[in-house]
């Protein structure tokens, strides 16, 4: 709801007020960003009071003394007119560096305006905007507020517009500003590398500057455009945050400023680093939108309502909110050895084990042997498939699969046949000899031939055969840089319109498709790409340990439903890590589910594990990809994990409980919930696991009727094809009832775990990385 009260603005969500004032020298303030407020009469009670202005400070106006813009909280800022801290807006023209918007009108209108050539939320809000006007430089500048009431997200962006005769050079234009006075801020992030994305770091501020931006060209595996403001004691489930993020795929910058006032400056949007946009008379320039939610429920109070904004806002076409499929990508069990009985071998089994979508990955097209050729030449390698992409796609639907492809089409290698056609489409400074990253280059997609290009050549092969789903990838950061036909300031900007135009023609050409972005894992995942595809591949890293830290930060900012978690083999080809299965499939199992192995190489005790988790994921696949999310422990605080998984109505959820290291003399653990129903009780019951007998080292003599070599060959088999349950007759499914209150207070107690003093069928034998899910239900 949007409500204008003389100079004041309201914007209220469910449970969230903003405030907004045009300040007696026309410019517009932050006056309130926090829990639902009741208003009285009047708004005297959120404004600043100043009687005289600071000692060394600039007065903005004669006719108002006491008042500096230094120590103002603003919606925008700029330079010259005293306000030292960062500004939101620089433009330069010919007569200067420095502007002087203030308030002209404002109109308040159903729906969110959709951006030219930028991703936009769809469907409702309400939308406020404010025009402001700089006089002299006769440039305007528009501050967007839509208001998604629901979901307790504002989403804001800015736009300028040259009212003027001559050319301006835009050098920095944000989404959005706001100052709020600091509550002893921590800034949480996520940041990472290749395989290593979306780690998530806490740190308290001071005074000071603090910055989490991207410079490679994507939103970046190094810093993602998410990040939150938790208040001093605010934890998981308590306390206020302010969660923020940005609709765009390219170099972002976030920008959080304590400065000596004790107030604090958020800023967000493109990121300034080699910007500079030129504004030609009545043109006008947009920044991508940017979206604020606050809670006072704890860090997981903001994701919940991030989470639920994006399945309803920001993924669209007929996958968005519907249950995602199972798929074995053949990547981490072949490479790029494959042939095609190898592939129907795969499909054949993945099919007999309930899988349901069939995903060939790279090296199908020109001649792709190794990542030093072909990429670009996106025809199908006769060689390696002799019957072409629609006799495998037929395999994989007789077999009840759907069939889906890899692509890297934003890329070329020097060895392919499009480079040896269009060396000139390949981003390199003219007479420098570009440098590589993975053997590749970027094609740059700010020209209007290569997205051409792109858009055909994939369509191609698309209409070739049944494929149901896309793998998108785009796997090296830009170097280089360089633009042929633009200002060099425009370079990153326009490749990600151009990015966002292929996007847009594809995506509304095949709408039935389920498009996978991947950058190397998740090195561009951010919600512009969830505006046209609605999964992302979180990382390359499928070891299922350092998957648990990848997941718990994706899941900070981006909801289940979107994330891409594979089973893969153990030891972990990325980090050689042994996992044991269960854990393997529990951590995947939280997000759309997938499998990256050799089938074929799988133990009979492994194949009916996974039998047993794909007919638990079908079961539950609803609650797991759009169940309500809380991390109740996490891995960095407490050196274990505790996910849990709520339904809508309350009454059905899962826990996944996820051990780091093994434990000597283990104490009891417990299963703590939140907001399940009170009154209500509920049976829990653990997911049926089952134990390898190799855990157990030389100790399996105790219970081995006779004596035997725990490293020999005779042990080998046996674990192959028997568990220790199996192997005593004896299983036990931990079974708990309890009223919601009992949970919601942690007064849950398991079984024990194993101690090193004995062992029956109620010992839980969890190791290193061991790990349970926990389903539960109201009886
Ligand atoms: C990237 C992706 C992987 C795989 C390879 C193929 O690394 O992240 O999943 O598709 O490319 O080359």
């Amino acid at each position: 709801m949007i409500t204008n009260k003389e100079n004041v603005f309201q914007l209220d969500t469910a449970h969230t007020t903003y405030i907004l004032r045009i300040d007696e020298t026309n410019h517009v303030r932050t006056e309130y960003f926090g829990p639902r407020l009741t208003v009285p009469e009047n708004y005297n009670f959120s404004k600043e009071k100043w009687s005289f202005a600071h000692g060394s400070s600039v007065i903005y106006d004669k006719s108002h003394p006491a008042l500096c813009l230094d120590n103002l909280s603003l919606e925008y800022s700029t330079l010259g007119k005293g306000d030292f801290r960062e500004p939101s807006v620089i433009i330069e023209d010919e007569m200067s560096l420095g502007n002087d918007f203030i308030f002209s009108n404002f109109d308040i209108s159903e729906g969110a305006p959709k951006l030219s050539g930028l991703p936009s939320p769809h469907t409702g809000g309400k939308t406020l905007v404010i025009h402001l006007t700089d006089l002299l430089a006769k440039v305007d500048l528009d501050l967007v507020y839509a208001v998604f009431e629901e979901d307790d997200v504002i989403a804001r962006t800015t736009r300028l517009t040259n009212d003027g005769d001559g050319v301006i050079a835009v050098k920095k234009l944000m989404s959005m500003q706001m100052d709020i006075l600091d509550q002893g801020f921590s800034l949480v992030n996520l940041y990472g590398g290749w395989a290593s994305e979306a780690h998530v770091i806490d740190k308290t501020m001071g005074p000071g500057i603090y910055v989490n931006d991207s410079k490679t060209g994507s939103s970046s595996n190094r810093h993602n455009p998410f990040f939150m403001l938790k208040a001093k004691h605010t934890d998981l489930n308590r306390g206020n945050a302010y969660g923020f993020n940005l609709i765009y795929s390219g170099n972002h910058y976030e920008m959080v400023e304590v400065n000596t006032y004790g107030k604090v400056r958020v800023q967000m949007g493109i990121n300034p680093f080699c910007f500079e946009w030129k504004l030609s008379p009545s043109e006008k320039f947009e920044a991508p939108w940017a979206i604020l939610s606050f809670s006072n429920k704890g860090t997981n109070g903001v994701s919940l309502q991030m989470h639920d904004f994006i399945n309803k806002h920001i993924i669209r076409g007929p996958w968005a909110l519907k249950d995602r499929p199972i798929l074995l990508n053949n990547w981490e069990a072949t490479y790029m050895d494959f042939t095609e009985s190898k592939l129907h071998d795969l499909m054949k089994r993945a099919s007999d084990l309930g899988i349901e979508l069939f995903v060939l990955d790279d090296g199908w097209f020109g001649k792709r042997t190794d990542d030093t050729k072909g990429l670009g030449d996106w025809i199908v390698n006769f060689k390696k498939l002799p019957h072409g992409l629609s006799k495998l796609a037929e395999i994989a639907n007789k077999n009840g699969m759907k069939f889906g492809l890899w692509f890297e089409p934003e890329m070329v290698n020097e060895n392919s046949d499009l480079y040896r056609t269009h060396p000139e489409w390949a981003i390199c400074v003219p007479k420098q000899i570009p440098s590589l990253g993975r053997n590749q280059m970027v094609l740059d997609l700010g020209l209007l031939e290569v997205q051409d290009y792109i858009i055909s050549s994939v369509s191609a092969i698309l209409d070739s055969a049944h494929i149901e789903y896309v793998k998108w990838d785009m796997n090296r950061h830009m170097s280089d840089f360089y633009s042929q036909r633009y200002n060099q300031g425009e370079f990153f900007h326009r490749y990600i319109l151009g990015l966002y135009r292929v996007f847009e023609v594809l995506t509304k050409k095949y709408p039935a498709i389920l498009w996978e972005s991947c950058s190397s894992g998740g090195n561009r995942n951010d919600l512009g790409m969830l505006c046209y595809m609605q999964q992302n591949w979180a990382s390359d890293d499928t070891d299922a340990f350092e998957r648990i830290q990848i997941q718990s930060g994706t899941a900070m900012a981006y909801p289940l439903s979107s994330i891409g978690a594979h089973l893969s083999a153990s030891p972990s080809h990325q980090v050689l890590r042994k996992t044991p299965i269960d854990t393997r499939f529990n951590v995947a199992a939280f997000g759309n589910l997938g499998f990256e192995l050799d089938l074929k190489k799988l133990s009979f005790v492994d194949t009916a594990a996974i039998r047993r988790g794909i007919d638990f994921y079908k079961e539950h696949r609803h609650l797991l990809q759009y169940g309500h999310f809380y991390q109740m422990k996490t891995m960095q605080e407490d050196g274990y994990a505790v996910w849990m998984v709520l339904s809508d109505d309350r009454k059905e959820g899962m826990f996944g409980y996820f051990q780091g290291l093994g434990k000597s003399n283990p104490s009891i653990d417990i299963l703590q919930g939140i907001n399940l129903i009170d009154i209500a009780v509920y049976r829990v019951t653990a997911r049926h696991q089952e134990t390898n007998l190799k855990t157990f080292g030389g100790l399996i003599n105790m219970v081995s009727p006779v004596k035997v070599n725990e490293d020999g060959r005779l042990v080998d088999f046996i674990s192959k094809h028997k568990t220790l349950e199996g192997l005593l007759k004896k299983s036990y499914d931990e079974t708990y009832d309890a009223f919601g209150d009992a949970f919601n207070n942690g007064a849950i107690k398991l079984e024990p775990q194993w101690a090193g003093t004995g062992f029956d069928e109620h010992v839980r034998v969890m190791a290193d990385f061991g790990s349970r899910m926990y389903y539960f239900k109201v009886k």
